[in-house]
Parts: C-alpha cells; structure tokens; sequence
C-alpha cells in the first residue's frame, strides 16, 4: 500500500530531512585522510541528537540478532552500501558513501552521497558525476502522471550510456513514517510501466552504480553489500516529494 501525505505530514518530513542533509554538509569539512569511519559516526549521531531527532539505521534490521549498530553507514571503494563505521582510517584516493537516516516526530529522512578522500582518479570522479547525475535524471521523472520505473529506466539510461552499471539487487522506496515504504523503486526498468505517481507520495531515489559488473556480494557481517568484481561503486540518495509540478527535493 502507498502512503500518501498530507501537507502537514510533509512539514513534518521536511524536518527530518533538513537534519539529514545538514550531517552530509557538517561531515563534507571531516572527509580527508586519517579519520576513521567510526569518528565520522560519532559526529553524525552527536549532530542529530543535538536537533532532537533520532539515528534511523540504528537497531534497525529483520535479524534481531544482528541489528544494524551505527547511525551511517560508510561504504568504500568496492563497498556499495551498508559498511559498518569502524576503527578503519580512511585513506588518500579512496571513496567512501555515505548513507544517513533520521527519525524525528515519528516521521524519517534519508540521503546518501559518495565522496573522495584527497585526490582521486579521473575514472572513480566519472564515476562520482555519472551517478550523481543519475539521480538527478531519476527525480526528474518523478511527477505526479508518471509511473514509477520511469524514474528507474532514467538512471539506468544514464548510468549504462556512461559505461557503468546499476545495481539490481538493491532498490529505493517509499519513505515516511517507516523508512521502507511502497512502492519499490529499482535502479533499472521499463518506462510506462510500475505504480502511477500521485502528488502527496514522498520517495528515496537511491542509485548505487557500479563501475564494472552490476554484481554484488552480501558479506558474512550481514550487512555490508560489495562489488563481486572489486571494482568501485558509488551511492547518492535524496527523499523527495511528488507535487502538482517538479518534483520537490526534501533533503536538499
Ligand atoms: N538508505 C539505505 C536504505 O534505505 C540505508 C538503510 S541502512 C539500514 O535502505 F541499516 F537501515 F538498513
Ligand atoms: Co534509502
């Protein structure tokens, strides 16, 4: 079943969504080589916390006894989404996504950007641009008289003219006061196809494109989702509302 919210439900969404996008913006100044990706946790949860609102990821997971325990999660390199903070220091021409998600008056918001860490390759900053781009042609379709792998069939449009691929294991989803909603949003498609879009529904457009095979792995920590290549991928995510008009992007 798909939510549809109420303008006072997005009031309440575009609070948690500000949070999330100011901890992208407060962690952009740390990202540099030498920190770890548990002290990039550490800031985000202290910053959230601070505007009253909750860490969404944490104790979050269908397995009770392996519940996701950070409030990012920081992916690099061949890691497409779900690494766990840790003691690992982050190093020079690397790149590490960055996922954060927020609960606050019972409502959630969640983005995803990839960054690099110092000085990068050409090919992994391609990498970076194409799929940020992606996203931006995803939110595009995402109009109120569209279906829903229009938005899907836009990112993968993009991504494979660009010689990447997009993830097939992995979607994005309805968001609001769960952070899984209907409808499943996948990163490939055929358009004129999927659920019709309706004003009022609120969505994580989430593209993780990787620079060689589509393939991944699932790794034995029951989280952390791996290129099966070892190549590098890369992960960018805004919540955003469909309107009457354009799109409106809530974690901008
Ligand atoms: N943005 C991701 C998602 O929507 C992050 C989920 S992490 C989890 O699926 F720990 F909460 F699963
Ligand atoms: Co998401």
């Amino acid at each position: 079943m798909i939510n549809i919210k109420t303008r006072e439900e997005i009031i309440l969404m575009k609070e948690s969504c500000r949070i999330v996008a100011e901890v992208l913006k407060l962690l952009v100044t740390y990202i540099k080589p030498g920190i770890t990706t548990k002290e990039l946790d550490e800031l985000a949860e202290n910053y959230i916390r601070s505007q009253n609102a909750e860490p969404a990821f944490k104790g979050y997971g269908n397995d009770k006894k392996n519940l996701y325990p950070a409030t990012l999660c920081t992916s690099i390199d061949d890691e497409v989404v779900h690494g766990i903070p840790d003691n690992r220091r982050l190093e020079e021409g690397q790149i590490i996504s960055i996922d954060v998600g927020v609960k606050k008056n019972n409502f959630y918001g969640d983005a995803a950007k990839s960054f690099p860490v110092g000085k990068v390759s050409e090919e992994k900053m391609r990498l970076l641009k194409v799929t940020e781009e992606s996203l931006y042609k995803g939110i595009e379709k995402a109009r109120a008289g569209n279906r829903v792998h229009d938005i899907s069939a836009a990112v993968q449009k993009h991504v494979e003219n660009a010689g990447f691929s997009v993830v097939r294991d992995l979607v994005g989803h309805g968001i609001g006061r769960n952070l899984h909603e209907d409808p499943q949003i996948p990163n490939y498609g055929e358009t004129g196809t999927g659920i019709l879009l309706k004003p009022g529904m609120t969505l994580a457009i989430e593209p993780m494109v990787n620079m060689g095979s589509y393939k991944v792995k699932f790794y034995s920590d029951g989280w952390t989702v791996t290129t099966a290549d070892g190549k590098p991928s890369a992960h960018f995510e805004h919540t955003i509302c469909i309107t009457e008009s354009e799109p409106e992007i809530l974690t901008k």
